[in-house]
């Protein structure tokens, strides 16, 4: 019996790591929840982010993952800590790997930063990447008008656009050197983002470097998938609008083509 990667969001935001892990690791099976009744996640406060990470994370462990990643930077900031001593199956986050990978990517300029308010006030990146090198600048900036802008799907044109370039207005004035998504939602907004930026800001998404922890921690445990078996995923949300499952058809389409997926709505409590 295949045991599953658990990807969790507060809605279509994960589907930017879920798509990097299919194409990283074609093998896995990956069991997707999105929270699409209650997001956004950002504005709230930590702790009811963190009750809620925790309930998805007991719903999810009833699948018998062999791992569970917080794709959403906001649940990670909330409840990495406390989902990683409350499950014996690996726990990862998005905030580290997207640290480790403005880093690997950032010459001596300013990292910037952008997330939802929560992850931005917490100061959970500026954290990860002093932890790193004692020497970056760091510049954060929360967008709250982002996640709801492609929780309806609309990643670019006209109104986006200028929605995305007051927002970034600040930070354009500064010699940004990078600028990291801090919140797995923006990757869809990447195109609109780096017209708004300029082609010298190098945008970071955790995705890329979140996949390959994932990946290397399953190698290590000697977990990962080796048969020829087509993966059947899975692709849960909590409902309110069917942009979920539309969004993440496109997404993905590329990968779940080759493979079997199921959609359901799965109701939360809260
Ligand atoms: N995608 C999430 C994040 O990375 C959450 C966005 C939200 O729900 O506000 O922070």
């Amino acid at each position: 019996m295949q045991q599953a990667i658990a990807i969790m969001d507060s809605g279509v935001g994960g589907l930017t790591v879920a798509r990097e892990v299919m194409r990283q690791l074609p093998r896995e099976q990956i069991i997707y929840f999105g929270d699409t009744a209650r997001t956004p996640y950002g504005p709230r406060d930590l702790m009811e982010v963190r009750a809620f990470t925790e309930q998805i994370v007991d719903y999810l462990m009833t699948f018998n993952p062999k791992m569970i990643v917080i794709a959403c930077n906001t649940a990670t900031a909330a409840a990495l800590d406390t989902i990683a001593e409350k499950v014996d199956i690996p726990v990862v986050g998005v905030i580290h790997p997207g640290a480790r990978a403005a880093i690997s990517k950032a010459n001596n300029g300013i990292i910037g930063v952008i997330g939802t308010k929560g992850t931005v006030d917490s100061g959970a990146y500026a954290q990860a990447l002093k932890q790193i090198s004692p020497f970056v600048n760091v510049v954060s900036r929360a967008c709250p008008s982002f996640v709801p802008l492609v929780e309806q799907g609309h990643f670019s044109g006209r109104a986006t656009y200028e929605i995305v370039k007051n927002e970034l207005l600040p930070l354009r004035a500064l010699p940004l050197d990078c600028l990291i998504l801090g919140c797995t939602h923006y990757p869809f907004l990447a195109d609109t983002i780096q017209r708004v930026m300029g082609p010298s800001v190098k945008l970071i998404s955790s995705a890329e470097e979140t996949a390959r922890e994932v990946s290397t921690i399953l190698y290590e445990k000697g977990q990962l998938e080796t048969g020829d078996s087509i993966p059947e995923h899975r692709f849960l949300h909590s409902g309110e609008s069917d942009m979920f499952e539309k969004i993440a058809q496109k997404w993905l389409a590329e990968y779940i083509a080759r493979t079997k997926a199921i959609w359901q709505v799965a109701s939360m409590q809260g």
